[in-house]
């Protein structure tokens, strides 16, 4: 979190309005812009200076591949303070929120609201011994029932001094709703609104510099600078691909500048071993990869630390915690979309093996089919009601979904029941339109189904 940051003045200026040492109502920073412009360096820098204040920081940065696993970013931010915040909870609250957090060894279906005041109340309790930071980076990849809770809890804050900090990937100046429901919910001037701009080149030039260990001519930063818009990942990759291939181009020949982005990062992976490859496919494709996991799922190979080593050192990935992640995300997309469809479906099935959580491991199987398997399908149908009972609609209804479409043609019922709780599930995460149809599916399919039945029924209770 802790890395330097050039520049950004003017945008660490109006963070400071959320860090205010007497502040007592909550407000909220949102800092927008497009894919790698520098959001997470700036939040980063926003979260140290807090925690310097001595604010409490709770933070939580979601990934894509994590955006299904059910309340993931809720369990992220009470990592360290749980015991503090569930302390004085009542009873019927702590308990839902361990359930739905995986928490000690509670089962059991907890109640959506229950999980939703109980941590509003966590909220509360540590509000009450020190100032709170939320911060969320990524919160487009919030997965929705953290989003649901988070945003359940923020609303219903008044006097608490607390402070949201959370970075969003939009298109510049696109007028997207600030994210969690805030808008609409706290006054207007609560919500401070930062997009991220494009860094001026003397800025861009210190980046380079420190991020690349070697200074380049003049001329180089100048088209550096133009060919990038001043968006400092894509001015990184082109600067490593000029210095890949030797900076000694004459002043004013024109730089040979790969056009897609995606070709500058692919040449960039293809310098890694073929080992080191492997290994951050595994990481690309894993929602909550750590060092462990990882190297339990490629069998412990004797290299693996040097692989991880020369990832970090490539500046490809980072370890915080014990957790992995691509120093940015679209390194990683472009390494598992650039894989063979083979070679991510093994990759799925070896993680599979090892995961612990069966909704993941349901998830991993799917992905590593190679067509309908009724096998994997009832391991879905079995994650999704979990998930469901869970307090995660939406995660069952996805799962339902992968279920239904891995049911072999010829199991005609398994293949309407499915259709039936993907209906049901849909319905209950509010996805109306994708309810109705599926559960017109599965009726026309066979009206003496009893997973219609049953999802018709709960359906009218419902509504
Ligand atoms: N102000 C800065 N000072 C130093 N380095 C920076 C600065 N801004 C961005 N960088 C570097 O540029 C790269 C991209 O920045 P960052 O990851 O913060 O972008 P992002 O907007 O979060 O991207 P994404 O949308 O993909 O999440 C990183 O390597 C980061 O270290
Ligand atoms: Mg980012």
């Amino acid at each position: 979190m802790a890395q330097a940051v050039w520049g950004r003045e003017s945008e660490l200026t109006l963070a400071a309005r959320v860090l205010e040492p007497g502040i007592t109502d909550p407000v909220a920073l949102v800092l927008t812009g497009e894919e790698g412009i520098g959001k997470t360096t700036l939040w980063g820098a926003v979260l140290s200076r807090a925690q310097e204040r001595g604010f409490q920081v709770l933070s939580a940065r979601p990934v894509e591949s994590e955006a299904t696993l059910a309340f993931a970013a809720v369990a992220d931010l009470l990592r360290d303070g749980f015991d503090q915040a569930v302390v004085s909870l009542p009873a019927p609250q702590r308990a839902a929120l361990e359930a739905a957090l995986l928490r000690g060894d509670r089962e059991g279906i907890p109640e959506p609201r229950a999980v939703a005041f109980g941590f509003h109340g966590s909220l509360l309790a540590l509000a009450g011994s020190a100032p709170l930071i939320i911060g969320v980076d990524d919160v487009q990849w919030l997965d929705a029932p953290s989003a649901r809770v988070l945003g359940f809890a923020l609303r219903r804050l008044e006097r608490v001094p607390v402070g949201v900090v959370v970075a969003l990937r939009a298109a510049p100046d696109a007028e997207v709703p600030s994210p969690l429901g805030l808008d609409g919910s706290w006054p207007e001037e609560r919500i401070h609104r930062v997009p991220v701009r494009p860094l001026g080149l003397e800025v861009l030039r210190r980046v380079l510099l420190s991020k690349l260990g070697t200074g380049l001519p003049h001329w180089a930063l100048v088209q550096i600078h133009e060919a990038s818009g001043g968006n400092p990942f894509l001015a990184l990759e082109l600067a490593r691909a000029l210095v890949r291939r030797g900076v000694d181009v004459q002043p004013g020949q024109a730089l040979q500048i790969p056009e897609r982005l995606a070709e500058l990062l692919s040449e960039r992976l293809a310098l890694l071993s073929s080992s080191v490859r492997e290994v951050l496919l595994f990481v690309s494709a894993s929602p909550q990869p750590t060092p462990t996991s990882i190297a339990r799922a490629l069998g412990d190979p004797p290299g693996f630390g040097d692989d991880v080593q020369a990832a970090v050192q490539a500046d490809v990935i980072e370890i915080s915690g014990d957790r992995i992640r691509f120093s940015n995300p679209l390194l990683g997309t472009a390494l598992y979309s650039g894989s063979a469809p083979e070679e991510r479906r093994r990759t799925h099935r070896l993680l599979a093996e090892v995961a612990s959580d069966r909704e993941e491991r349901a998830r991993h199987l799917a992905l590593a089919a190679e067509g309908p398997d009724e096998r994997v399908a009832q391991l879905l149908e079995d994650a999704a009601q979990r998930a469901r009972s869970h307090g995660a609609p939406d995660a069952a209804a996805q799962l339902a979904e992968l279920s239904r479409a891995l049911t072999p043609a010829e199991r005609v019922e398994a293949r309407n029941r499915r259709t039936a709780n993907a209906g049901r599930y849909a319905f209950e995460s509010a996805q109306v339109e994708r309810a109705e149809e599926l559960l017109q599916e599965a009726a026309a399919a066979s009206t003496s189904c009893r997973g219609v039945r049953a999802a018709t029924a709960s359906m009218s209770r419902t509504s």
